[in-house]
């Protein structure tokens, strides 16, 4: 896996992931912790963007080198459970274009299923960040890069929360040139793919809908 994968292990992503995974928090803390999360995770998943040159002109009549972002980022929230990544990530960068994708996992065959997609074509140069807090088996990261790739996007990052062993060995199958960042890397999946310890299903938990 070496460089391509880079887990986020700063104390404080350690405590609002502690809380992610209590099963006692609730939709409005979870929501919390997720935003907390996605925050500290923005410097390092961003430190890669590329800035151009420019100068301004200081309140004392001195120009100061300084920079502005080459090419703004998007970022492509799966639904459900990635919508609530993106005000961690957006509020950081000018100029940045949020394009959704639905996925959800047949519940038996675990394969993912898209039911709404929306490409920027004339953004396909930027960098696309996909964000998505659960990597289990990988097939809705994998869905997610094929279908950025066939309309033409480059420069891909997959941005999750918890990532299983098996999921991340199977993305950089498929695509080794993706980097993955994520908080943890968890064991092991449990018979319905759910990852183990994991913090259940990502998506109910940040919307109430597990009841
Ligand atoms: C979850 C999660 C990922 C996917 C991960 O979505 O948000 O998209 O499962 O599993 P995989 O790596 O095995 O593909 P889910 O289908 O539960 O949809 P939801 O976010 O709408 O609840
Ligand atoms: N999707 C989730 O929301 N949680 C898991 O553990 C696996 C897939």
């Amino acid at each position: 896996m070496g460089e391509m994968l880079t887990v986020v292990r700063h104390p404080l992503a350690r405590v609002h992931l502690t809380a992610l995974r209590d099963e006692h928090s609730e939709a409005e803390q979870f929501r919390h912790h997720l935003l907390q999360l996605t925050r500290i995770m923005a410097y390092l998943v961003f430190n890669q963007l590329h800035v151009q040159t420019v100068s301004v002109t200081t309140p004392l009549g001195e120009s100061a080198q300084g920079a502005v972002l080459a090419r703004p980022p998007v970022l492509v929230p799966v639904l459900r459970a990635g919508l609530g990544m993106v005000e961690g990530l957006i509020d950081l960068v000018p100029g940045a274009v949020v394009s959704h994708l639905g996925l959800y996992r047949d519940e038996k065959t675990l394969t993912p299923k898209p039911y709404y997609k929306n490409f920027p074509e004339s953004a396909r140069l930027w960098p696309f960040f996909i964000l998505d807090p659960m990597l289990a088996t990988g097939g809705s990261a994998i869905e997610a890069i094929d279908y950025l790739r066939s309309e033409g996007a480059e420069e891909i990052v997959l941005v999750s929360i918890i990532s299983a062993v098996s999921g991340i060995e199977r993305v950089f199958l498929h695509h080794p040139s993706v980097p993955i960042f994520t908080c943890a890397v968890d064991e092991k999946l449990n018979e319905r793919g759910y990852i183990l310890p994991g913090l259940g299903d990502a998506g109910d938990r940040q919307f109430g809908t597990g009841l």
